[in-house]
C-alpha cells in the first residue's frame, strides 16, 4: 500500500472487533497498523451484538451475524464493516449505506478453489470416478473400460464467463479440452477460448457444461426439462453456482434416463444450516453423481484469501477513504498528494441538489485551497473526499458538519 500521511485520529484507539473465527492473517494485518484489535470464535446474538457494536470503529463478521438495522443504529462510531466471505444478505446494506457506513467483502477470493474443483471433477466423471471408489470401498471390484474417456479434445461448455467460468476456461485449456462460453454480456475470450451466441447453441455442443452465473430472476431455473434435452446424449452438467439454477427433479430424470451420463452438483435449492446429517436429495443414489456440501469455495487458501482482501480494503478506507469495491457505496479512490502538505476530509451527504455548492463556499470562505476532490453518489447519497491546503481543516470540519444533510464528516489527516 502507498505510504500515506499518519491520521489524526490515533491509530490505537480504532477499536476493531472481528466475529466468527476470522483469519488470523487478517487480524495480523490490523495489528501491523497499530489497531486495537478484539477476535471472537463465534457469532453474537443481536443483544450481545448490540452491547459489543455500540464503541467499536470497525466490525468482520462471515455468513452467521445478523447485521440488521438495530446494531448498526447503535454503533454510534461504526466507519465500516467487513463481511470476510463472499455474500452480504446478513447485512442490513441500505441501512449501512444511509448511515455512510461502506461495507466490503471478498467476491474474488475463493476463484481458483472453485475452478480447481470443478476440473478435477470433470475428470472425475468422464472416468466415473465416484462410483469406482464407492465400488472398492465396498468390496467390489468392477474393472471396465465402457463409459470412460479422457478429456483431451472434448469441448467445455462454460454459462457465465465471469470470475469463476474464465479462470476454468484458461485452465481446461491447458489439458487439451476445447471451451466455449455463453454470457448474457460480451466477454474477452481468455486463450482460444470461444463465444458462442446462444445458451441453446453452448448446450447442443458441449460434452460437459458448467455453470458460473449469479443468482438472479433471470438464472433462476435456468436450466430445466427443455434445456437438459439440448444438451448432447452422453454430456455431463455441473454446477457449483447457485442451487436456484438447476431443476433439480429435471436433472435427476436426465440421468434415469440415460440422457446424461453424470453430473456433479455442489449448491442446492435448500441446504443445511448445519453440518451433520439432515441432508436430502433426489439426486442421491444415482449413476455417476458427485454430490459435495457447497465445498467449492472452502480451502485453507481462499480462508486466507479471504482475511487479507478485506483487511486490505478496511486499512485503505481508514487510511485514505478509498471505498473501491465497496458493495454498498459510491466509489472513490483519491491517491495521497505526494510532496505537497494537505489535509484530507471525508464527507458523506444525502444526495440531494445544492450540497456540493454549500461545502465549496464553506472553504473558499474560510480561505482555504482545494488541492484535490472528488464527489460519487448513489440514489441515497453522496460521498466526497476532498484535499485542502491549509491547516484550517477543523474548522472547514465543523462547518460542512453542521450543514443539515451531511450525514458523516471526519478529518482524515
Ligand atoms: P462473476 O460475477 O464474476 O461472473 C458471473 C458471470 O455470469 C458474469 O460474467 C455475468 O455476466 C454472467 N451472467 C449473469 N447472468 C447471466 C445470464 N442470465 N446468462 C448468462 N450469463 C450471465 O461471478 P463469479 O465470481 O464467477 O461467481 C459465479 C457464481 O459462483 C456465483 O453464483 C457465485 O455465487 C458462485 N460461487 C460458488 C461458490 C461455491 O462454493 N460453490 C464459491 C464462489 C462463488
Amino acid at each position: 500500500m502507498a505510504s500515506v500521511p499518519p491520521t489524526s485520529f490515533p491509530k490505537d484507539q480504532i477499536k476493531i472487533l472481528l466475529l466468527e473465527n476470522i483469519h488470523p492473517g487478517a487480524h495480523a494485518l490490523f495489528a501491523a497498523e497499530g489497531f486495537q484489535v478484539e477476535a471472537l470464535s463465534t457469532a453474537l446474538k443481536e443483544k450481545d451484538l448490540v452491547e459489543k457494536i455500540r464503541d467499536v470503529h470497525v466490525i468482520g463478521i462471515r455468513s452467521k451475524t445478523q447485521l440488521r438495522e438495530l446494531p448498526i443504529q447503535e454503533a454510534k462510531r461504526l466507519l465500516t464493516i467487513g463481511a470476510f466471505c463472499i455474500g452480504t444478505n446478513q447485512i442490513d446494506l441500505d441501512c449501512a449505506n444511509k448511515r455512510g457506513v461502506p461495507v466490503f467483502n471478498a467476491p474474488f477470493s475463493n476463484t481458483r478453489s472453485v475452478a480447481e474443483l470443478i476440473l478435477a471433477e470433470v475428470i472425475a466423471l468422464s472416468r466415473q470416478l465416484g462410483d469406482r471408489s464407492r465400488e472398492c470401498h465396498t468390496g467390489v471390484w468392477k474393472k471396465l473400460a465402457s463409459g470412460s474417456y479422457e478429456v483431451r479434445g472434448k469441448t467445455l461448455g462454460v454459462i457465465g464467463y465471469g470470475h469463476i467460468g474464465s479462470q476454468i476456461g484458461v485452465i481446461a485449456e491447458m489439458i487439451g479440452m476445447n471451451v466455449i462460453f455463453y454470457d448474457r454480456v460480451t466477454k474477452l475470450p481468455m486463450g482460444n477460448n470461444r463465444p458462442v451466441p446462444s445458451l441453446g447453441e453452448l448446450l447442443a455442443h458441449s460434452d460437459f457444461v458448467t455453470l458460473h452465473v449469479p443468482e438472479t430472476p433471470q438464472t433462476k431455473n435456468m436450466i430445466g426439462v427443455d434445456e437438459l434435452s439440448m444438451m448432447k446424449k452422453g454430456s455431463f452438467l455441473l454446477n457449483a453456482s447457485r442451487g436456484t439454477v438447476v431443476v433439480i427433479p429435471a436433472l435427476a430424470d436426465a440421468i434415469r434416463r440415460g440422457h446424461l451420463a453424470g453430473a456433479a452438483v455442489d449448491v442446492y435449492p435448500e441446504e443445511p444450516e448445519a453440518n451433520g446429517e439432515g441432508f436430502k436429495s433426489e439426486l442421491q443414489g444415482l449413476p455417476n453423481v458427485l454430490l459435495t456440501p457447497h465445498i467449492g469455495g472452502s480451502t485453507i487458501e481462499a480462508q486466507e484469501s479471504i482475511g487479507r482482501e478485506v483487511a486490505t480494503s478496511l486499512i485503505r478506507f481508514i487510511n485514505t477513504g478509498t471505498t473501491t469495491g465497496a458493495v454498498n457505496f459510491p466509489h472513490v479512490d483519491l491517491p495521497p498528494a505526494i510532496g505537497r502538505e494537505t489535509h484530507r476530509i471525508l464527507n458523506v451527504h444525502k444526495n440531494q441538489p445544492g450540497v456540493l455548492r454549500d461545502i465549496n463556499k464553506i472553504v473558499s470562505d474560510k480561505n482555504a485551497n482545494i488541492e484535490a476532490q472528488v464527489l460519487a453518489t448513489d440514489p441515497n447519497i453522496g460521498y466526497l473526499v476532498m484535499d485542502i491546503g491549509s491547516d484550517v481543516s477543523e474548522d472547514v470540519k465543523q462547518g460542512i458538519a453542521s450543514i443539515p444533510a451531511s450525514i458523516k464528516t471526519r478529518i482524515l489527516y
